[in-house]
């Protein structure tokens, strides 16, 4: 079969995106990663496209006069490149309502903390100061609204004694880094049995 044409979207480190490339390696996963796309001409994540040999462009958000014109080139380049799913992973910029809708059900996210617990920004720290004795990740379809849509998969890690945000950050984005492949790949597994 075919495999699935998967675009993935970043705006930073791209730890996610190497992540996704180093599972799509391997010719067993159901999906192939065929386009990064970043909103900041600085990210780091692009040198892992570059090494992978995998198209990337950037599409910056500031050389645009609105939301809805950023996002028709968005959607351009997607259509473009036939791509079937969106994987966003480290994305900074919030999406509207129009362009989820044409990617309904096509658009994932990853979120470090056990949503809905802690959605938004500073998530480590508002899991340290709530006291939780468990954190994690959560692998989500991204509908309109923060870090909602419907749950496909969560990883859980512990809170130690001692952790600050950058230690309890570290130990949740290595389980970021098994989830996001494997969520990707049940999903994606799910869809083509449906459709035969
Ligand atoms: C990850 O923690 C992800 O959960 C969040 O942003 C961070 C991106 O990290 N949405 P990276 O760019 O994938 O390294």
């Amino acid at each position: 079969m075919n495999r699935s044409r998967v675009a993935v979207i970043i705006s930073g480190r791209g730890s996610n995106l190497l992540a996704l490339l180093q599972a799509a390696a391997d010719p067993a996963f159901p999906a192939g990663i065929d386009l990064v796309i970043s909103n900041r001409p600085q990210a780091a994540g692009l040198m892992f496209a570059k090494q992978f040999n995998i198209p990337a462009q950037v599409i910056d958000h500031t050389n645009f006069p609105d939301k809805a014109s950023f996002e028709a080139t968005l959607h351009d380049a997607l259509i473009t490149a036939h791509i079937e799913w969106i994987c966003l992973a480290g994305f900074m910029r919030i999406l509207s309502a129009p362009f989820i809708e044409k990617w309904r059900g096509r658009i994932l996210n990853i979120h470090p903390s056990l949503l809905p617990a802690f959605p938004g920004l500073h998530v480590h720290e508002q899991a340290l100061a709530a006291g939780v004795k468990f954190s994690g990740c959560t692998v989500h379809y991204v509908e309109a609204g923060v870090d909602t849509g419907k749950i496909i998969d969560q990883a859980v890690v512990p809170v130690l004694p001692h952790d600050t945000a950058e230690s309890l950050a570290a130990r949740v984005l290595e389980a970021e880094h098994m989830l996001y492949p494997a969520a990707l790949a049940q999903i994606i597994s799910l869809a083509n049995a449906h459709q035969v």
